[in-house]
C-alpha cells in the first residue's frame, strides 16, 4: 500500500560562500542534470521518508542538522541560499517534484519557477495547481514562530479561512462557522472579538493555538509541524501537545513533526527518524529505536536527555560536521565514533533495514548500545 505522504531521493544543495572561493569539490547535478554553479554543494544527498494515514514520523538530531531543508524541501519551499536538487513527493495520489523541471506538466515545459504562497495554516508551492490543492485544503502546517506566520494586518478568523475560500466551494458562512469551530477546538474563544483579532495582539502560545487552529480548519490529513513548542513555556507547551495528540486521535490525522524534544518524541511519534549530517542514519518505531537503538549517533542523543538515562549521561563526543563540509566516501558519523574502524572510512554505509527498523552502520549487527535506562 502507497504511504499517505511519501518523500523520495530528496536531494538539496546549500550555497556555501567558503567553498566557492576555496572549494575543490565539483559542482552538484541539479534536478535536470546540469551542474550547478561553483560554490554549490550537496549537502542531503538523496533522503527518503514518509507516514501512513493517522501515523506520526518524528524527525530527531542536533542543530544544523537539516532537518527542517528535509521537510520543507519536501514542499519546494527552501530560504534563499538553498535548492532541491532532485526527488518526488507524493501526497495522496498527487506526485510533486520539488526541484521543479516536468513535474506534472509534461517535460516539455521545463523547470516550473517555484511560487512561494503563505497563509496562515499554510504555506505552499502554488506554481503546481494539482498540487496547490491538495496541499492547501489537505495539510496543515505549524512553525515555531506562531506570530510571523500571520500577515499583521488581517485579522484572526478570515485568514484561517482565506484557502478554504479559493480551494473549495464551501459558502463564507460555512467557512467561518469552520473557523469558529476550530478555535474552540483548540480552545481559543469561539467569539468575534478572538475571530476579529490581529496576530499582533496574540501571546505567542495563542498564537501557536490560532495556527492550530488555521490548519485544522481544513480538517487536513497530515500536520506538517516543524519545532511547534520549542519558546513557550513549559505549560504552555504540554497544552498544546495535548490538543495535537487530542485531535490526531480524533481525527485520525498523519504528522511529521521535528523536535529536539525526546520526551515529546516518546509520548507522540509512532516512528522516529535520526537526522545527522543531512543524511536519516536510522529509522524505526519509537519503542524499539529509543529502547533498543541500533546507530552509536543515536545511542549518544539519547545518553544525552538526562530523563532519559537513570545512570551518568553519556555525551556525544566532538561537534556535529557542517553539511557543507561533510567528507565524501566514508561514514558521515566517523569523526565522533567510538567504534569507527578502517571501514568506516572507506566506504559509506548506506540505510538498510535491520531488525524492524532501518540504520546506516557498518557494524550496526556487532553492536549492542545503551538506550533509555
Ligand atoms: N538559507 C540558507 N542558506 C545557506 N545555508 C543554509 C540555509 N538554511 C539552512 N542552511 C544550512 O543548512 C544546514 C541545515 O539547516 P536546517 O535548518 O535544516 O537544520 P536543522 O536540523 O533544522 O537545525 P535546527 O534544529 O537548528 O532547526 C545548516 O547548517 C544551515 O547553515
Ligand atoms: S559506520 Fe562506523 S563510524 Fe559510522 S556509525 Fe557505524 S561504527 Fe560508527
Ligand atoms: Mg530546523
Amino acid at each position: 500500500m502507497p504511504k499517505l505522504f511519501d518523500v523520495r531521493d530528496l536531494r538539496i544543495a546549500i550555497f556555501d560562500p567558503e567553498v566557492a572561493v576555496h572549494g575543490t569539490r565539483p559542482s552538484p547535478v541539479d534536478g535536470r542534470g546540469e551542474r550547478l554553479p561553483i560554490g554549490w554543494v550537496e549537502a542531503i544527498p538523496g533522503v527518503s521518508y514518509g507516514v501512513d494515514g493517522g501515523e506520526t514520523l518524528a524527525l530527531i538530531g542536533e542543530s544544523a542538522s537539516g532537518k527542517s531543508l528535509m521537510l520543507l524541501g519536501a514542499f519546494g519551499l527552501l530560504p534563499e541560499g538553498t535548492r532541491v536538487l532532485g526527488g518526488t513527493t507524493t501526497f495522496r495520489d498527487v506526485v510533486y517534484e520539488p526541484a521543479g523541471g516536468s513535474g506534472n506538466e509534461g517535460a516539455s515545459s521545463g523547470r516550473r519557477r517555484r511560487r512561494k504562497r503563505h497563509t496562515a495554516g499554510t504555506i505552499m508551492d502554488d506554481s503546481d495547481p494539482d498540487w496547490a490543492r491538495v496541499v492547501a485544503t489537505e495539510v496543515g502546517f505549524l512553525f515555531q514562530d506562531p506570530i510571523a506566520s500571520w500577515t499583521p494586518i488581517l485579522e484572526v478568523g478570515p485568514q484561517a479561512g482565506e484557502v478554504l475560500d479559493e480551494y473549495t466551494d464551501l459558502t463564507t458562512e460555512e467557512i467561518n462557522e469552520r473557523v469558529m469551530d476550530a478555535l474552540g477546538e483548540v480552545r481559543l474563544p469561539k467569539s468575534r472579538r478572538m475571530f476579529g483579532a490581529f496576530s499582533t495582539e496574540l501571546s505567542r502560545g495563542m498564537g501557536q493555538r490560532a495556527m492550530l487552529a488555521a490548519a485544522l480548519v481544513k480538517a487536513p490529513k497530515l500536520l506538517i509541524a516543524d519545532e511547534p513548542l520549542s519558546g513557550l513555556d513549559v505549560s504552555v507547551s504540554a497544552a498544546i501537545l495535548d490538543l495535537v495528540k487530542d485531535l490526531k486521535e480524533r481525527q485520525g490525522m498523519a504528522m511529521v513533526l521535528v523536535t529536539h524534544d525526546l520526551a515529546v518524541v516518546a509520548r507522540i511519534a509512532d516512528r522516529v527518524a535520526v537526522v545527522y549530517g543531512g543524511r536519516i542514519v536510522e529509522e524505526g518505531p519509537v519503542g524499539d529505536v529509543f529502547a533498543h537503538p541500533q546507530h552509536p549517533y543515536t545511542s549518544g542523543l539519547i545518553g544525552s536527555v538526562p530523563s532519559f538515562t537513570s545512570g551518568r549521561l553519556r555525551p556525544i563526543p566532538g561537534e556535529a560536521v557542517p553539511l557543507t563540509a561533510v567528507p565524501a566516501g566514508r561514514c558521515v558519523f566517523a569523526d565522533r565514533c567510538p567504534f569507527v574502524d578502517d571501514v568506516c572510512l572507506t566506504s559509506e554505509p548506506a540505510l538498510v533495514e535491520s531488525r524492524g527498523g532501518s540504520v546506516a552502520c557498518h557494524h550496526a549487527d556487532e553492536l549492542d548500545l545503551p538506550g533509555i535506562g
